[in-house]
C-alpha cells in the first residue's frame, strides 16, 4: 500500500495531477497494487488567503509517504522566490532529494526542432545535483540601493553531495545501453567548485572501469545538444547548470509538454512533476499537455518498484504519440483536450500490449 501525497498546485497544475491520477488508478488496477492519496492545497492561492506556503509540519508529514506527486507552483500575484524557495526547494532540500533526475527522450511521432534528429538520436537522462551550488541562498547586500551597491550570490558544493550526485551517474548508466557519463563543468573558469567535481569524477570514475567517461563544459554542451545529441547517454552536472541544460533538453525532445522531472532521495522520500510552470493563461481550459505529469507519474512508479506498471504508461504514451493522436505537444495547440489526452492513455493501459 503506497501513500502519496499530492499537491496540484498552481494554474494547470491540478488539471495535468487529475489525468496523472486517472492513469494511477488505472496501472493499479491493471497491475495490482494499492495506494492511498493525501490530497495538498499548497499553492500561490493559498499564500495569498493565508499567508502560508509550507509549514514544517506538512514537510515532516510528507517524510512518512511513499511518494510526493507535484503538479506546478507559481502565481501571477505572488511574488518571485517566494513559492520557489518556500514550497519546491523546501521539500528538494528538507527530504534531501540530491537528485534531480530528467530523462531526454525524443518519442517516435514527436517534433524535435533539430533538423535530421530521430528518436535514437536523442535518448539521454541529466542527473543534477539538487541539493547545492548555486540554490543554497548564501549571500547577502551590501549598502542595497546605494549606488555602491554589492552582491553576493555564493556557489556552495560539498564533496559528500557531489560524489554522491557523480556515483548515482555511474550506477545510472550500468543500466544503460550506452554506457557513458558525461560530467558537464565550467572548471576552466569555476577552479575550485568545479575543480572539485572534476577530481570527484575522476575518483569515482575509476570504480567504474566499464563506464566510458567524457567532459563538456556547460556552454559547449548547449551546443552539442542540439549538433551530436546521439553523443549522450548520462550527464551529471551542477545544481544551476542542471536547470539550464534540462530545460534545453525539454524542447529537443518535443517541449515541455513531454518533459518530466524526478526529485530523488534513494533512502528516502522522492518527489515528481513535469518540468513545465503553473502557465495561468492556459488554466481550466482543457488545453494543456498532461504527458509530462503524465511521465513524471512513470518515473514514481519506476522509481517505487512497480516496473512494469512504468513500463505500461510508457507503451501508453509511445502508442498515443506515434499515431498521430497529438498534432502538437504544446498547450492549445494539440488538437485534442487534456481530458482526452488523459482517457486515451488510460485506455491504452487497460489494454495493455496489445495495441503498441
Ligand atoms: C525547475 C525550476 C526550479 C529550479 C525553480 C522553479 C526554482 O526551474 O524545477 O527546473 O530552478 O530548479
Ligand atoms: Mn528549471
Amino acid at each position: 500500500m503506497y501513500r502519496i501525497a499530492v499537491i496540484p498546485g498552481d494554474g494547470v497544475g491540478p488539471e495535468v495531477i487529475r489525468e496523472g491520477l486517472k492513469v494511477l488508478k488505472a496501472v493499479a488496477e491493471v497491475r495490482g497494487f494499492t495506494y492511498e492519496l493525501v490530497h495538498y492545497d499548497f499553492s500561490g492561492e493559498r499564500f495569498l488567503a493565508t499567508g502560508e506556503v509550507l509549514p514544517d509540519s506538512v514537510l515532516d508529514e510528507l517524510r512518512d509517504m511513499s511518494s510526493i506527486y507535484l503538479g506546478a507552483v507559481g502565481h501571477p500575484k505572488v511574488k518571485p522566490g517566494i513559492l520557489e524557495q518556500g514550497l519546491l526547494l523546501k521539500i528538494r532540500f528538507g527530504l534531501d532529494q540530491y537528485i534531480n533526475l530528467r530523462p531526454v527522450k525524443l518519442y517516435p511521432g514527436v517534433y524535435t526542432p533539430i533538423k535530421d534528429k530521430r528518436p535514437e538520436d536523442i535518448d539521454f537522462v541529466v542527473v543534477r545535483e539538487n541539493t547545492e551550488g548555486l540554490y543554497t541562498g548564501i549571500g547577502g547586500f551590501l549598502r542595497k540601493g546605494t549606488p555602491d551597491e554589492v552582491a553576493i550570490q555564493e556557489a556552495v558544493y560539498t564533496r559528500k553531495a557531489t560524489e554522491r550526485c557523480i556515483r548515482y551517474a555511474f550506477q545510472l548508466a550500468r543500466d544503460e545501453a550506452r554506457k557513458k557519463v558525461t560530467l558537464c563543468d565550467k572548471s576552466n573558469v569555476l577552479t575550485y567548485g568545479h575543480d572539485l567535481w572534476q577530481r570527484v569524477f575522476q575518483e569515482v570514475g575509476a570504480e567504474y572501469p566499464d563506464i566510458e567517461k567524457d567532459h563538456a563544459y556547460v556552454d559547449a554542451i548547449c551546443m552539442w545538444m542540439i549538433k551530436n545529441p546521439e553523443w549522450f547517454s548520462v550527464i551529471t552536472t551542477c545544481n544551476m547548470f542542471g536547470d539550464i541544460i534540462t530545460d534545453l533538453g525539454a524542447m529537443i525532445q518535443g517541449g515541455m509538454g513531454i518533459a518530466a522531472g524526478a526529485n530523488i532521495n534513494p533512502e528516502g522520500v522522492s518527489m515528481f512533476e513535469p518540468i513545465h510552470g503553473s502557465a495561468p493563461k492556459y488554466a481550466d481550459k482543457n488545453e494543456i499537455n498532461p504527458l509530462a505529469a503524465i511521465s513524471a507519474l512513470q518515473l514514481m512508479l519506476k522509481n517505487l518498484g512497480e516496473k512494469e506498471g512504468a513500463i505500461l504508461i510508457e507503451n501508453a504514451i509511445i502508442r498515443l504519440l506515434s499515431n498521430g493522436y497529438i498534432k502538437d505537444m504544446g498547450a492549445g495547440r494539440m488538437g485534442i483536450g487534456t481530458k482526452e489526452v488523459g482517457d486515451l492513455i488510460v485506455k491504452f493501459i487497460r489494454e495493455g500490449d496489445k495495441g503498441v
